[in-house]
């Protein structure tokens, strides 16, 4: 069974771990401690028998919600993880009455960009070479919070 909590710091190594296992320029485990004293952030995490196999973070500013990062463990994929944690933020993100969530995706991220379109978020732009490792272009998505 997967249950998905708010990020509290006995995740943060697992969480760390896991960032390195996805990310070709990963977040510091640092930077996920500092997240917890950030007020405007909120991270959601998976697990499966008490093991992390999933997070997911957002930055509420202005009345929009930025998603930071989502990922799943690679053993993971394709059981629903990854919709599992969306859900979870859009159902936040309602409850803060947010207008809209945006997010930034890899141009050749097709799995991320599918889990997204699932959920309504549409292509909205583009931003050139904003990936640093590449210079991968990065699409903006968005899904507007009725
Ligand atoms: C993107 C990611 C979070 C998806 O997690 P997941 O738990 O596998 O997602 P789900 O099982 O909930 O899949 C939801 C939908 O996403 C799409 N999707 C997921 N993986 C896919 C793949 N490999 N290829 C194509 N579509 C895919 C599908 O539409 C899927 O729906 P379906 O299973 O009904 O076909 C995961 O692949 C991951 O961690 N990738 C590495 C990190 C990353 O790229 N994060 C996003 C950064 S913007």
């Amino acid at each position: 069974m997967i249950t998905v909590t708010n990020m509290t710091a006995s995740d943060v190594p697992e969480i760390a771990a896991l960032e390195k296992m996805c990310f070709t320029v990963p977040w510091s485990e640092q930077a996920f401690y500092d997240e917890l004293d950030n007020k405007l952030a909120e991270y959601f995490v998976a697990k499966s028998g008490g093991k992390v196999v999933g997070y997911a973070g957002v930055w509420s500013v202005s009345g929009e919600g930025g998603i930071t990062n989502v990922a799943v463990h690679p053993d993971y994929r394709r059981r629903g993880i990854g919709s599992t944690l969306i859900e979870a933020m859009i159902k936040s993100a309602r409850a803060e009455k947010l207008d809209l969530l945006t997010l930034e995706v890899r141009k050749s991220n097709i799995a991320a960009q599918g889990l997204y379109e699932k959920y309504g978020f549409v292509p909205i732009g583009l931003r050139k070479r904003y990936y640093s490792d590449n210079d991968e272009d990065a699409i903006i998505m968005a899904k507007p919070l009725e």
